[in-house]
């Protein structure tokens, strides 16, 4: 079997995790969570590529990059689209062109905050939404890719 590529991307304002709201976000940095995140996948055997970008456009070019438009392409996506999960048709178009299996990631409960987060734009061509759970979100996304991979070539 091959090795294994997982794109993990951030949206915006997920650069600031530890200072921004740790009340909701938590403590943890998103340097913290790429790093433990690339030590687990690597002890799994996976390779993961760490993105984040606060520019609508640049995570849509990313996707293609990483997908489409590369010789090898990742197999598969945790993605935590911060407000871009609310509003981007541009994003979750780029996903359903890169047709790999995803798994939407929220730090915070988005079903308790204010009505508008309770709409995403990617949670019916997600494999899984996980949300409220703070970082170990992308953990359990990872431990879904890991079994997914055991089972699928
Ligand atoms: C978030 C929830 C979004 O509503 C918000 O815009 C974010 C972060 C989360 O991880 O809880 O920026 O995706």
């Amino acid at each position: 079997m091959s090795t294994k590529k997982i794109a993990l991307i951030n949206g915006p304002n997920l650069h600031l995790l530890g200072k921004r709201e740790p009340h909701i976000y938590g403590a943890t940095t998103l340097q913290d969570i790429e790093v433990h995140l690339s030590n687990l996948a690597s002890q799994a055997g996976i390779e993961l590529i760490c993105f984040q970008s606060n520019h609508e456009g640049a995570i849509v070019d990313f996707v293609s990059d990483i997908g489409l438009l590369s010789d090898t392409p990742v197999d598969g996506v945790i993605i935590n689209p911060a407000a871009f999960t609310h509003t981007s048709v541009a994003i979750r178009d780029a996903l359903s062109a890169l047709n790999k299996p995803f798994i939407e990631v929220h730090l915070s409960n988005v079903h308790a905050r204010e009505p508008f987060r309770t709409h995403s734009y990617f949670s019916d061509k997600a494999v899984g939404v996980i949300c409220g759970l703070g970082d170990m979100g992308y953990e359990m996304a990872l431990g879904w890719f890991v079994k997914y991979f055991s089972t699928h070539e």
